[in-house]
């Protein structure tokens, strides 16, 4: 059969590299042809950036139900526990497949080296240092290199899923592969027997993050537009502790660093998230996150400061040498003086509405990782549960793909570039890329009220229109397709927002700050709207 150029077929299409597509892309090699896509490089993702640590049990003072409990506190009784029990069931024995493949976790005198977190009641995070998500990325990584059934294609963004309601197909609806622009600017057509959405979160969407570049947000857009249900969006977590520097503004200084002592103060040397929590320093993510901008605003300063000299200098110097080592370059240095750091958006706990093993409402479309929402994390994310979340989900997922029938090769409709016509200027691209990041920081952040929510969505609607209108006449690039995305996400985060009338977990609004008996989740629907 004479393929045309531009069509490409594979068993399986993995969109995203971090390190839910890697262990998936491993499961599924040994059965078929596989393809396995990112839109930068392999490191250009929050695996790859990943400081504190993997959580699991794996010491005789810790337990698997105290693991659930902490899981569940966190997620403000929105957790699904059947969930949590089956992804926290499997820490262990994943932890130990990392080590087997070479991820080098610390260790001391033998054992493996635990660290805590906030919300955490036992020492339960295996890490490398303060750099584990590189660890853990290139032991994945290099598991899957010699495979010759992987092709692996860098700088190659999809922008649309290919579903087979897609006009003259009929039949029912699922998904078919997708469309991805290559580095050359040429769309190829990629149809595959199951596609795996594997692109993580859409930090990209608020002016601060602790987030790569590639968190756009895109497997979510793109599953929405085929058809797919959304579920919490609203809880987005901000890490309370990014460096707040010009040179620096989304270098993540460690949950890790207060595990093991270090302070926050304000200006005065004041350690002041005790008037909030009685747990302090260690008081989960939301709490700490919402001190910080509350003495920020009460202060009329631009930032607190983590106050890392109560622990001590060799330990900085080993455990965390590489936050200190990036610190050091930017002219600070931690072992001498506290430390500027704000909260910014790190994680996002909603997404594609999914189940353990990635299904989605469609077809042939799997969900896996932070670009999911299965109910683990609730209203609130217990730190180092998200890697996690990505390799039990990309291993059960892997199973579960491998039992669907083969599909039969139908028609596919290539991309369609009639009528598209050259572009003469892109600053209508950075000035809405800038419009929507503003927007949700100011009026969608870490406390909201109905009136700046009414705000954003009419901001957010006057952006979409525009984007509308110029993205069918001009050449798709990657910056108007991250624009593209990004504008949905904006507005679907503030459409689960505005449906939630209580404070819960990462939500919280001064409109309605009671929390409600009944937990509910926020499950948006394209159909509906
Ligand atoms: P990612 O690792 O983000 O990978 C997404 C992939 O999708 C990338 O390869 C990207 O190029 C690709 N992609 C996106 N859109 C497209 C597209 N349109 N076309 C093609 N490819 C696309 N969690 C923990 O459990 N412990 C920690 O210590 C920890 N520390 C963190 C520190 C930082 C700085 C950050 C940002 C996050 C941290 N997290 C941590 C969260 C955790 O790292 C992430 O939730 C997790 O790594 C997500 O993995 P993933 O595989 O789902 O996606
Ligand atoms: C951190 O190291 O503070 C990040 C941990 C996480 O996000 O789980």
């Amino acid at each position: 059969m004479n393929i045309p150029a531009k069509l490409i077929k594979t068993d399986f299409l993995i969109i995203g590299s971090g390190a839910a597509g890697l262990l998936a892309a491993g499961r599924l090699a040994d059965h078929g042809s596989v393809i396995l896509l990112n839109k930068g490089t392999f490191q250009d993702s929050s695996t790859w950036n990943a400081q504190g640590g993997i959580a699991g049990v794996c010491s005789d003072n810790d337990s698997f139900e105290s693991h659930v409990q902490d899981t569940l506190i966190a997620g403000a009784g929105l957790c699904h526990e059947d969930v949590v029990r089956a992804i926290v069931g499997h820490g262990t024995r994943i932890i130990q497949e990392l080590i087997d493949i070479g991820a080098g976790f610390d260790r001391l005198h033998g054992e493996l080296h635990l660290t805590r977190e906030g919300g955490h009641s036992s020492r339960r995070i295996a890490h490398a240092k303060d750099a584990t998500g590189r660890a853990i990325g290139e032991a994945l990584l290099a598991q899957i290199t010699p495979h010759r059934n992987i092709r692996r294609l860098e700088q190659h963004t999809a922008i649309d899923l290919i579903t087979s309601q897609h006009p003259g197909l009929g039949g029912s609806n699922r998904c078919l592969g997708a469309y991805v622009l290559n580095p050359g600017g040429v769309v190829l057509t990629i149809a595959a027997g199951q596609t795996i959405l594997a692109t993580g979160g859409a930090g990209k969407v608020y002016l601060y993050t602790s987030n790569p570049h590639a968190a756009s947000g895109d497997g979510i857009a793109m599953a929405w537009r085929a058809g797919c249900s959304v579920m919490n969006l609203e809880f987005i977590q901000f890490h309370p502790t990014c460096l707040f520097h010009r040179q620096g503004s989304n270098m993540l200084l460690s949950e890790a660093l207060r595990g093991e002592g270090a302070q926050l103060v304000d200006r005065h040397g004041r350690r002041f998230v005790f008037d909030y929590d009685k747990r302090g320093e260690l008081a989960p993510r939301d709490i700490v996150a919402r001190a910080i901008d509350h003495e920020i605003k009460k202060q009329g300063v631009d930032c607190m400061y983590l106050d890392v000299r109560p622990i001590k200098r060799e330990k900085v110097e080993d455990h965390f040498r590489n936050i200190h080592s990036r610190l050091l370059e930017l002219g600070l240095d931690m072992t001498r003086e506290p430390v500027p750091v704000v909260p910014a958006a790190h994680y996002l706990c909603g997404g594609i509405r999914a189940d353990v093993h990635g299904r989605t409402d469609l077809d042939g479309l799997y969900a896996i990782g932070e670009t999911a929402a299965t109910g683990l994390h609730g209203a609130n994310r217990l730190a180092s549960n998200s890697l996690l979340e990505c390799l039990v989900m990309a291993d059960c997922c892997a199973a579960d793909v491998l039992q669907q029938p083969e599909q039969p090769s139908g028609p596919i409709p290539l991309w369609d570039e009639s009528g598209i016509v050259p572009e003469t200027e892109r600053i209508q691209i950075k000035q809405n890329w800038d419009e929507i990041r503003a927007t949700m920081s100011h009026y969608v952040g870490i406390v909201r009220s109905d009136e700046r929510l009414r705000r954003a969505r009419r901001r957010l609607r006057l952006i979409q229109d525009e984007i509308a209108a110029y993205y069918w006449k001009h050449p798709v690039t990657q910056d108007l397709l991250e624009l593209r995305n990004l504008a949905l996400m904006a507005e679907l985060i503030v459409q689960s927002a505005q449906q939630r009338h209580e404070s819960r977990g990462l939500h919280y609004s001064t409109d309605y700050p009671q929390t409600d008996d009944q937990a509910r989740d926020t499950i948006l629907k394209p159909v509906d709207l």
